[in-house]
């Protein structure tokens, strides 16, 4: 099967994970940019991903590296390539790029190149096109052009791979998919011992925690992709890859994840979300306090995502919220390694304690961290509070 090389973007912060990720399904790493790990393979390995990577967004396929100073040289390039056996001439067209060449001020204008040398070399081969538009549900074609380079992919993901499909009701400020289960790697939560998410909000990091350490893989849960709409589409090979991850993972899990939320409809989407994901009975769900989250043992992770406000009375209210996860780690949670997911420093250090360990992050393009405390066990003494530095 052909071979090339295949690009997983992700947002900054992530390539760490995603390349881990990368190592642990046997592909290789070739290289590695602030939002994307390449490695290479066929559009059977391109499947593979799609289905088992939990950090990556989009698994983009190339079909060609080229050079082009501007959209003529752009279109003649593009046109060359045989498209006729990539597309299906009766489906529909999605173009997506990423743009930055001193000949085009609208990057729209070298997505409508891309597109028109596509199907304008569909129609002489076929006598007929695809449609096009912007939904991205079907055939998806990305361009990167940087300066007078470019290169062409087929986007095998189609919608990003964070819309896993389970998280039918979102609440406040869900944190992505993707980032909850960076989150959870980060932490080193494996499915043993206890994963406690106070503050859960729609749950998104108790699924992701429960998806991790059943091993289950989060494209299962998707109905549709972009490689679906390819020709050359193999339906039976991508069921045979579906059936065997299934059989490998495990039917339930041997820790605990236990999740809350001060709000009773928060909990309730959290339930609902978490049965659309098929892990509903790993989780044990509760309205209450976060301070009156039931831990189990003396050892184990929890991870709280609090608001970090941006309006100056909710900053106000949320510094007492931070002070009170510091006195509800140091006097409740000893044993376990607490972490907080903020895109607040000021906040943060508001908990009062001295991270052993940060993680940068971003969502939705705000700077965010993921601070780790060791809350140590019995008679051994907290340090100090110190600023937090990174
Ligand atoms: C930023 S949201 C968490 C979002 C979550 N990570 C998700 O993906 O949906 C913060 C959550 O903290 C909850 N919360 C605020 N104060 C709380 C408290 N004192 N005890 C428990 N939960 C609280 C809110 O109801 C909200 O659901």
């Amino acid at each position: 099967m052909l071979k090339s090389r295949i690009l997983i973007t992700c947002p900054k912060g992530m390539p760490p994970f995603l390349k881990q990720e990368l190592i642990d399904e046997n592909f290789p790493v070739l290289s590695e940019n602030i939002a994307g790990v390449e490695t290479e393979g066929s559009l059977d390995d391109a499947m593979r991903l799609n289905l088992s990577l939990r950090t990556g967004h989009r698994v983009l396929f190339t079909l060609k590296e080229f050079p082009a100073r501007d959209a003529g040289e752009l279109y003649r390039v593009l046109h060359d390539i045989a498209w006729e056996q990539h597309i299906p001439v009766d489906g529909y067209l999605c173009i997506t790029s990423s743009v930055e060449n001193p000949t085009i001020k609208d990057s729209r204008f070298a997505n409508l190149k891309c597109k028109d040398a596509i199907v304008d070399r569909i129609k002489e081969k076929c006598g007929i096109r695809p449609d096009s538009g912007p939904d991205r549900d079907r055939s998806v074609v990305h361009l990167y052009w940087k300066n007078d380079r470019g290169t062409v992919y087929l986007d095998t993901s189609g919608e990003p791979l964070s819309r896993r499909g389970y998280r039918k009701i979102p609440l406040g400020a869900p944190m992505q998919e993707t980032l909850a289960a960076a989150v959870v790697l980060a932490t080193g939560w494996n499915g043993t011992g206890n994963f406690i998410n106070p503050m859960c909000g729609s749950g998104t990091l108790a699924i992701e925690a429960a998806l991790i350490g059943l091993d289950r893989a989060p494209g299962l849960l998707r109905s549709n992709f972009g490689f679906m709409h390819l020709k050359g589409y193999n339906a039976a090979r991508w069921s045979e890859l579906r059936e065997k991850v299934r059989k490998e993972s495990k039917k339930s899990l041997p820790g605990q994840v236990i999740a809350t939320d001060i709000n009773p409809d928060a909990v309730e989407a959290a339930k609902k979300n978490a049965a659309t994901a098929g892990v509903e009975q790993c989780i044990e769900f509760s309205v209450c306090n976060f301070s009156d989250t039931p831990l189990p043992g003396n050892s184990g992770v929890i991870v709280m995502n609090p608001e970090y406000g941006e309006r100056m009375g909710e900053v106000k209210r949320l510094e007492a919220t931070y002070k009170d996860i510091g006195d509800y780690f140091k006097q409740k949670c000893r044993g376990y390694t607490g972490y907080v997911f903020t895109g607040s420093p000021d906040l943060a250090k508001k908990v009062s304690l001295k991270p052993k360990r940060t993680f940068q992050f971003f969502n939705s393009g705000i700077e965010c961290r993921l601070l780790e405390y060791e809350l140590y066990e019995g008679t051994r003494k907290f340090k100090k509070p110190k600023l937090i530095q990174d």
